[in-house]
């Protein structure tokens, strides 16, 4: 046992919020403490993004500031986990000494050796020369380099991986209020976009044996959860081979294949001994009813067959919001990006999406999100157009738009010039954002006078803004930012009646709108006792994108 404090603090995915999640869990196992103050923790560890530049340009500032720090902490040990630290490998050591761990997101199981190994390579450099151990090293590195592209090692990489999911310290003992999780389904990516990381960074797509998903998601709703969200980078695409299949202790799975009988079955390739992501979405709802909500991102639209949709539309609790992110309206683009879809594709898949799942006549909308990429190289004004035409057509709820940052390792940095100036992607960027605005605001008016189920999930940020308790979205401190509110920390101010009679909260719908309303703080339900549940609301107005509403 340690009693030393750590500091975490997390960039990037939802996928990197779990893997912090799991890193914080393990390590609290073994004595480890944390801190949301960097300023007074003995191991500072960063879990990082490659996506974009900018996302490494942050990571790359706090470790200046490290620098600084261990001039007055030669002990202090700093930790790059994560995409950034698979992407860069050991040269990040050579350019900043500050960094005595590195491990990749393949490798977060060998992490507490890590630590362990890096705290008393500290104390044996203090001790023979406290100038040395300033500048140096403690050179703890885990990374998975090319190896897990291999297929003879991609079960072995699959299995250690699967330890750190499976590690995951559930109990209800220690309860900690929180409704909702995510949970992993999928590791990795085989897509190779021309212009992402992520296939390089997280590695070749593996994907759990659906036993252990469902142990899992089990023993999270022990604990009281009633929100999970699927986590892969193409969820969709999930689909586990029974036959093959030895879990991690030797002991051959059961044979159980399809369990979904859709009446339209696309899914043509799957035997009776798959386990398709219908199938799994299926026996998730059957299997754990105290489930209220099941999500899952992100989707691919080239995978979508039409069982998913059916399954989503004959499970009541599944939810009705697909994140399918299209990146671009142009097919030339499409083509460049290797997407493997047309623009065609994808409209008719939106299509389909709509006339199974938008029921808006019974409190159910289908709502959309999308992620775009504006300013890939050699695009043109007509490409433009084709991708304004692409958010008028697909009504995103709401809709990512990034400007194409070039990442080195991927196919498009080097074989496809970054030909388009900076101020170009800003004027495409701005007048998308412009024109998804607007989209999100006729959505959210189009909601009004509509009744729908609401997630409950704290005090609005407006209110915490009014009482002067705002928690900083992504402060670091793992379990305050990770997967929605946690009421006993806010407990004891959420029922004050300092602020006046009534407090705001906010919820989600399962469409994912965000919902305002107000309760009394001095009435019969105090408003910590809606938190983690969910309630019935009809909406009043809509104010750009929010949407308020009352308790009914
Ligand atoms: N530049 C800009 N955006 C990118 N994304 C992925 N790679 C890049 C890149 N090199 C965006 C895509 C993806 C989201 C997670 O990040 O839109 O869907
Ligand atoms: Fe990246 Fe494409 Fe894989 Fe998404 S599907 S993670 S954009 S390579």
């Amino acid at each position: 046992m340690t009693s030393k404090s750590v500091y975490l603090e997390t960039f990037g995915c939802q996928m990197n919020e779990l893997d912090s999640e799991l890193v914080a869990g393990s390590l609290g196992g073994m004595g480890y403490r944390f801190t949301a103050n960097a300023d007074e923790a003995d191991i500072v560890l960063y879990n990082t993004c490659s996506v974009r530049e900018r996302a490494e340009q942050k990571v790359w500032s706090r470790l200046g500031e490290m620098k600084h720090r261990k001039k007055h902490q030669p002990d202090l040990v700093v930790g790059v986990l994560g995409c950034m630290a698979e992407r860069d490998g050991k040269n990040m050591i050579a350019k900043a000494p500050v960094v005595d761990i590195m491990c990749g997101p393949a490798e977060l199981d060998k992490l507490p050796q890590l630590i362990d190994n890096a705290v008393r390579t500290k104390a044996s450099l203090i001790e023979s020369d406290p100038e040395v151990a300033i500048r140096r090293s403690a050179k703890q590195v885990a990374l998975q380099g090319n190896a897990s592209r291999r297929s003879s090692t991609l079960a072995a990489a699959g299995d250690s991986l699967e330890s750190l999911d499976l590690g995951r310290m559930i109990s209800p003992v220690d309860f900690d209020g929180r409704r909702s999780a995510y949970v992993r389904i999928t590791r990795g990516c085989n897509k190779f976009c021309t212009y992402c990381v992520v296939p390089h960074t997280r590695g070749a797509e593996i994907h759990r044996p659906p036993e252990h998903i469902i142990d899992e998601i089990k023993s999270l709703a022990d604990t009281g959860v009633i929100e999970i969200t699927l986590l892969g980078q193409t969820v969709n695409h999930y689909r586990f081979e029974h036959d093959s299949a030895v879990s991690i202790d030797g002991v051959v799975q059961p044979q159980k294949g399809r369990t979904y009988k859709g009446s339209h079955n696309r899914d043509a390739f799957a035997g009776a001994n798959t386990t398709t992501f219908a199938d799994l979405l299926y026996r998730i709802h059957e299997e754990v009813p105290a489930i209220q909500r099941l999500r899952f991102v992100t989707s691919y639209p080239r995978d979508f067959g039409d069982d998913v949709l059916q399954v989503i539309r004959d499970c009541p609790r599944i939810c009705r919001f697909i994140h399918v992110p299209a990146q671009t309206g142009s097919n030339r683009m499409l083509k460049m990006m290797n997407r493997g879809h047309t623009i065609e594709e994808y409209y008719e898949f939106i299509q389909r999406c709509n006339e199974y799942l938008h029921q808006p006549e019974i409190g159910r909308p289908l709502m959309l999100g999308g992620d775009i990429i504006v300013g890939f190289p050699t695009e043109t004004d007509e490409d433009h157009e084709l991708t304004k035409e692409l958010l008028t057509r697909s009504r995103y709820k709401n809709c990512f738009i990034f400007k194409y940052s070039p990442r080195p390792g991927t196919v498009a940095y080097d074989k496809i010039p970054d030909d388009i100036p900076n101020e170009i992607k800003r004027l495409r960027n701005n007048e998308l954002l412009d024109l998804q605005t607007k989209i999100s605001d006729q959505i959210a008016q189009e909601q009004v006078g509509g009744e729908f189920d609401i997630f409950v999930e704290g005090l609005s940020r407006r209110e915490h803004k009014r009482r002067g308790t705002d928690v900083k979205p992504g402060s670091g401190m793992v379990g305050i930012t990770i997967g929605g509110a946690a009421p006993q920390m806010q407990s004891a101010v959420l029922d004050s009646t300092d602020h006046g009679p009534t407090a705001q909260l906010s919820g989600r719908t399962d469409g994912d709108l965000i919902v305002f309303f107000d309760v009394p703080t001095d009435g019969v339900v105090p408003p910590s006792d809606y938190i983690g549940k969910i309630v019935k609301a009809r909406i009043t107005s809509a104010d750009k994108l929010s949407l308020n509403g009352e308790l009914i």
